[in-house]
């Protein structure tokens, strides 16, 4: 049976893995993007390149009726969702002094705002037996200064699963979060750019390396897969085990 796919913000770095590793596995994806059209077609490219099959959809998250121009879309292509994945989200590099008010709208909208009430419109689509995932980060377990509107915002999203989960879970559909250590992506290449940097996050890593996409798309795939089907509401550490404590 094929399955139908939402992945936001597909067009680059994780959720593209997540969108191709998805597919891989026989779903139909709707690649969303945020307004890189080029970089939405590109991962369309790869999927179809691999046999697989999927389509770019834009909405700029933040702006007036973004939720609605998905839905919409989404739901002239599939008449019934299987698997949702909220994983578009931006970052944030201010202290608590540095903050502004419009920042922390601005990450709250996208990182939280969106994805919840894209599960609210998304719902009646949602099939029975169906899988939410939604991309947290491990920023919520740790104290990093500089990104705290970041860390409210990941925090926030964490909390959307256990409840979500006992919602849907009579139809069985699972609602879990994913929460990935530092990834090299767009988002990072910043940080890890600076080679103490990426050598400081290396050594507080268990596994002893930044992570791929690649790394946290094989985790959503056997969630949103049959063997994922025993567990939710949960958030999963998908960080290599970054911070777990001293490396002797
Ligand atoms: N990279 C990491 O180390 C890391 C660690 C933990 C958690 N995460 C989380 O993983 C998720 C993906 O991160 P990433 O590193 O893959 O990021 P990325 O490479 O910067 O890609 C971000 C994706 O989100 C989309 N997006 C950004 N702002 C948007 C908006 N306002 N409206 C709609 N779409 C938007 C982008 O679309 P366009 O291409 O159209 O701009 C792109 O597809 C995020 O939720 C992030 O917080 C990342």
């Amino acid at each position: 049976m094929t399955n139908n796919a939402l992945v936001t913000g597909a067009s680059r770095g994780i959720g593209r893995a997540i969108a191709r590793r998805l597919a891989a596995d026989g779903a139909v994806v709707a690649v969303h993007h945020g307004g890189n059209e080029v970089a939405a077609k590109e991962t369309v490219a790869l999927i179809e390149e691999a046999g697989g099959r999927a389509f770019p959809v834009c909405a700029r998250f933040g702006e007036a009726g973004a939720v609605d121009r998905l839905a919409d879309a989404v739901s002239e292509v599939f008449d019934g969702l299987d698997v949702l994945v909220n994983n578009a989200g931006i970052g944030s590099h201010s202290t608590i002094g540095q903050v502004t008010e419009d920042e922390l709208d601005r990450i709250l909208a996208v990182n939280v705002k969106t994805p919840m009430l894209l599960v609210q419109r998304l719902m009646p689509l949602l099939n029975d037996g169906g899988r939410v995932v939604t991309v947290g980060s491990m920023a919520s377990r740790i104290a990093v200064q500089s990104q705290i509107a970041y860390t409210v915002s990941k925090a926030a999203v964490e909390a959307l699963a256990p409840t979500l989960a006992n919602e849907l879970g009579r139809r069985g559909i699972t609602v879990n979060t994913v929460a990935p250590g530092p990834i090299r992506t767009d988002l990072t290449e910043p940080v890890l750019a600076i080679p103490e940097a990426a050598a400081g996050l290396t050594a507080m890593t268990a596994l002893g390396r930044i992570g791929e996409p690649e790394d946290v798309a094989d985790v959503v795939g056997f969630l949103a897969g049959p063997g994922g089907r025993w567990i939710t509401g949960r958030t999963l550490d998908v960080s290599g085990g970054t911070y777990l404590g001293p490396i002797a």
